[in-house]
């Protein structure tokens, strides 16, 4: 069966300090992971090293970064590779977050570019994909979803599909405190998981972990872990207190 993860998004908070600080409140609360959840956490670029460090003495966190750019090198001022990503320890990068969409262009197309290139220099990436409010309320919220995941994927082998994660991550639901319910989040989940199928088969499907995103709390993740499909959460506000982000990998235990 598929391990959890619990992932932490932190968004731009946290610099070198502030990260050090953070992970060593959660190695003091957690020390190891538990058997059968993965920890991962994604601190801003510049704080990667810093947190790379920390982790060293906390069994079973990895490290992912919340961007990456499609080219190798070059004159792209601001943007970092997968060379780098890989040279300060990541494993996982998250891509197309809906802020990122929102705030600096990210379209369909270059998430695709970025999947592709991330899947060849090793990297896991989380690809996040939600409805809008607007979408929700004319219920096109699977309708646009499908098209967000399948279009993500474009020329992704099969080989590629186990490597990946996707987090569903209602942009309604994102910091807002209103979190998806158990029964919307796993109807959105399953049939990410047949659109997987569709595009690989049913064995990849089944080993990829699907993470629900939104306003997921110690409050609430019981609920939404306890779904079939559910195989983890991608946590925003609640990453940011050792506290709250250790409650979650202890239920998610
Ligand atoms: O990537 C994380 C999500 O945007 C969720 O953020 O837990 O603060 O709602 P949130």
């Amino acid at each position: 069966m598929r391990n959890f993860l619990i992932a932490g998004n932190w968004k731009m908070n946290c610099g070198p300090a502030e990260t050090r600080e953070l992970l060593k409140g959660i190695k003091e609360q957690q020390g190891a992971m538990p058997d059968g959840v993965d920890g991962l956490v994604c601190p801003p670029a510049i704080s990667l090293t810093a947190a790379a460090d920390e982790l060293q003495d906390i069994t079973g966190i990895a490290l992912g970064a919340q961007n990456v750019f499609y080219e190798d090198n070059g004159s792209f001022t601001g943007e970092v590779s997968t060379t780098m990503l890989n040279e300060v320890g990541c494993a996982y990068v998250i891509l197309g977050h809906s802020e990122r969409r929102q705030y600096f262009g990210e379209s369909d197309t270059t998430v695709n570019a970025k999947v592709l290139k991330a899947l060849d220099g090793g990297l896991r990436p989380v690809i996040c994909v939600g409805e809008s409010l607007k979408q929700r309320k004319a219920d096109k919220q699977e309708l646009n979803v499908r098209k967000q995941v399948q279009a993500a994927l474009v020329d992704v082998e099969d080989g590629g599909a186990t490597n990946l994660v996707i987090a569903y991550e209602p942009i309604w639901a994102i910091g807002t405190g209103e979190s998806a319910t158990p029964e919307q989040a796993q109807e959105m989940h399953e049939m990410i998981r047949s659109v997987l199928a569709d595009l690989f088969d049913e064995d990849a499907a089944d080993q990829v972990q699907i993470v629900y995103g939104g306003s997921m709390k110690p409050h609430n993740a019981e609920e939404l872990l306890k779904q079939s499909d559910v195989d983890g959460g991608l946590i925003g506000g609640a990453s940011l207190k050792a506290d709250s982000f250790t409650d979650i990998i202890q239920i998610a235990e």
